[in-house]
């Protein structure tokens, strides 16, 4: 049976800028109850005017996802706001863009900081209330999360460890009627880049290379929900995503070569 979100409560983290903010979005027109986690403030309070004079109700609260204290309060908050969580979206993320050799460790700590421990924070928080609930989790990965990306040894390294993560904590819970479903949304055009960390820790303006063409924030929205509504456990985007995932997994050579020539620019 297919789920239905309408009335249900979605906490997106991320959720004041790009995939975060479009899947809200979709949620929200399918009735949901949205609340947008970001440490964006000022996007966040633009986005929750936007929310309110479209009609659809809306929660917001500030949260840096790499502090567990903030994400316990924010949590709670919405639990005594709204009555418990139904859907965590677990978004909010950060890239690098650099060579391995040159970059600084406190950029692969900070890496993991907001893309796996932000994640680990805020399910540690909603898991009972998920589980109370019979809810689901949604977790935003990449292509490089089941596969290897040069010059993002930082990002891969984390995507990969929610892949274990969250695979492992689907096989906990399934039983309890909760559902994991992993996305790896191919190249979508949002302000991630724009936001990557090279090798000294600051913004990069180093070029970003690209395997197709970048898809629209409002078309991953609607691949996920359609595939929260479908209980998918893996959601691979795109037909590049897709190409990708299964050439990783069947020929990983193969993968390897094309991958570094796709990517070389960036090595230079
Ligand atoms: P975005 O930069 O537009 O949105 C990311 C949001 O996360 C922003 O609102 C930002 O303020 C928030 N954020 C960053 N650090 C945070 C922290 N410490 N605490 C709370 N919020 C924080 O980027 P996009 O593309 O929408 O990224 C969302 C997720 O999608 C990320 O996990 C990213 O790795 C993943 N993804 C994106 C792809 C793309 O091509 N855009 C491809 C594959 C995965």
């Amino acid at each position: 049976m297919k789920r239905n979100f309408k009335n249900k409560v979605v906490v997106v983290t991320g959720g004041a800028s790009g995939i975060g903010l479009a899947t809200a979005r979709r949620f929200a027109e399918a009735g949901a109850r949205c609340v947008l986690l970001d440490m964006d403030e000022q996007n966040l309070a633009l986005r929750e005017k936007e929310f309110r004079v479209a009609g659809y109700e809306i929660l917001t609260a500030a949260c840096d996802v790499t502090r567990q204290s903030d994400c316990e309060a924010a949590v709670k908050s919405v639990i005594r706001q709204t009555g418990g969580i139904d859907v965590l979206f677990n978004n909010a993320g950060i890239t690098q863009r650099s060579r391995f050799a040159d970059t600084r460790v406190d950029v692969f700590c900070r890496v993991m900081a907001v893309n796996f421990f932000g994640a680990l924070y805020c399910t540690k928080a909603a898991i009972d209330s998920i589980i109370a609930r019979q809810g689901m989790i949604i977790v935003n990965e990449s292509i490089a999360g089941v596969a290897p990306l040069v010059g993002r040894t930082g990002y891969s390294a984390s995507k990969h460890a929610l892949h274990g993560l969250f695979t492992s904590l689907r096989a906990e819970v399934r039983h309890l009627g909760v559902q994991v479903m992993i996305v790896c949304p191919g190249f979508i055009r949002t302000n991630l880049q724009d936001r990557a960390l090279g090798a000294d820790g600051r913004v990069t303006n180093r070029p970003q290379s690209f395997v197709g063409r970048q898809h629209t924030p409002q078309s991953a929205a609607e691949a996920i929900f359609q595939g929260a509504c479908r209980k998918k456990p893996l959601l691979v985007l795109t037909f590049m995503g897709k190409l990708g995932y299964w050439v990783s997994r069947l020929a990983p050579g193969f993968y390897e070569r094309q991958m570094i020539r796709q990517f070389v620019d960036e090595l230079q």
